[in-house]
């Protein structure tokens, strides 16, 4: 995506080939601050700590974190050891845990001395594939938006977190269909959910959209009933961090509750992602799906920009009063729509996503 002119993607190698840069999001959007991670332990910190976020992009950022890793040590158990370290900075997302896997997959059967080349090489083709399926489906979403046009109204899209395309390598997952939309000259308009505590919507979202031109309102979390009760909302759709293969989805908390509101309404509700993000030896996903438990601090705080244009932290909450931050929630399948992948779309189910994924049966 374009930002003042310039084309980026969320994450890219250095001039000098080997380390990498990424747009530090905890940054955003008061500042497009780049950082060179040259280790996999400044790796590890950038995804736990959030400067990488989104399902698609923490998968292609722990691939180039091997990388720097391998660079240091390719041996077998030194490969090894880092995986399973990167692999722990977040639970929830499976994309994380499917691009570390493809890693080793390819490792493992590659001398040593080779394996630094073909790491690099497979973390470029994660990190190209990512960008091709979010492209595609940007285009089946899109099918969906031109469907929803009515003569002489806007599409009003709700829309929670951000899946965008800094939560991938570019394009998005959830957001594709919208600049798609946006380029081709529909009249869209985005209501973007703030997404307490880390106001993913707030911050990344908003920045995105208006980065790009598409008109959008920001809304508190608990807004999007209401404005749906108003016929104010045409269509939901949302990123996800792991479906399981019945079509359960974790995404950011407060996900659930949007896609109950949209049910009692009668709004379509749909989940866009790569099938990278399909976890398929999982069924249940309210009981098996790992909910990442955060920092009671995110809670408690919030930073902001000041008068002066400095970043400032403050406590919202009365000292003493405990928090607690469960980062995702589980939407089960029955309230889902339909899904949009990479290959078209299809039902949230397990027939629906096998008719997509015949390979998976
Ligand atoms: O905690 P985050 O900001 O990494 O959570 C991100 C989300 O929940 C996104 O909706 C999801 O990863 C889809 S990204 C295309």
């Amino acid at each position: 995506m374009k930002i003042d002119g310039i084309s980026y993607r969320s994450i890219w190698l250095d001039d000098d080939g080997w380390a990498v840069r990424i747009i530090d999001q905890t940054k955003l959007p008061w500042s497009l601050d780049i950082l060179r991670i040259a280790t996999v332990d400044e790796m590890a910190v950038a995804i736990s700590t959030m400067q990488v976020r989104g399902a698609p992009l923490i998968g292609a950022s722990a691939a180039y974190g091997l990388c720097l890793a391998l660079r240091v040590d390719a041996s077998t158990d030194a490969m090894e050891r880092d995986a399973a370290m990167l692999a722990a900075t977040r639970p929830t997302a499976v994309n994380l845990k499917w691009a570390i896997d493809r890693m080793l997959e390819r490792l493992r059967n590659t001398r040593v001395e080779e394996r630094v080349a073909t790491a690099y090489a497979e973390a470029a083709a994660i990190a190209d594939e990512d960008v091709a399926q979010n492209e595609a489906i940007g285009r089946h979403g899109l099918e969906l938006i031109r469907a929803a046009q009515k003569p002489g109204q806007r599409v009003n899209i709700l829309t929670h977190c951000n899946a965008g395309w800094i939560a991938t390598v570019d394009w998005g997952t959830a957001l594709a269909p919208i600049y798609m939309a946006f380029n081709e000259g529909i009249d869209v308009h985005v209501w973007v959910d703030e997404t307490r505590p880390r106001n993913q919507g707030a911050s990344l979202t908003a920045w995105e959209l208006g980065s790009h031109g598409v008109p959008h309102t920001v809304i508190a979390d608990n807004a999007g009933g209401h404005l749906m009760q108003h016929g104010d909302v045409d269509l939901v759709i949302v990123g996800t961090d792991r479906v399981t293969r019945g079509g359960d989805v974790a995404n950011k908390i407060g996900t659930y509750l949007k896609a109950l509101a949209a049910h009692d309404n009668g709004i379509p509700f749909w989940v866009a992602l790569p099938s990278t993000t399909i976890d398929w030896t999982i069924t249940d996903g309210v009981r098996e799906i790992p909910i990442e438990e955060r920092s009671a601090a995110e809670v408690t705080r919030m930073t902001g920009q000041t008068a002066d244009g400095s970043l400032a932290t403050i406590q919202v909450t009365p000292p003493g009063s405990g928090a607690a931050n469960p980062a995702f929630d589980v939407t089960p399948a029955r309230l889902v729509t339909g899904m949009i992948t990479e290959r078209g779309r299809c039902a949230a189910s397990p027939e629906g996503l096998l008719s997509l994924f015949p390979e998976r049966a």
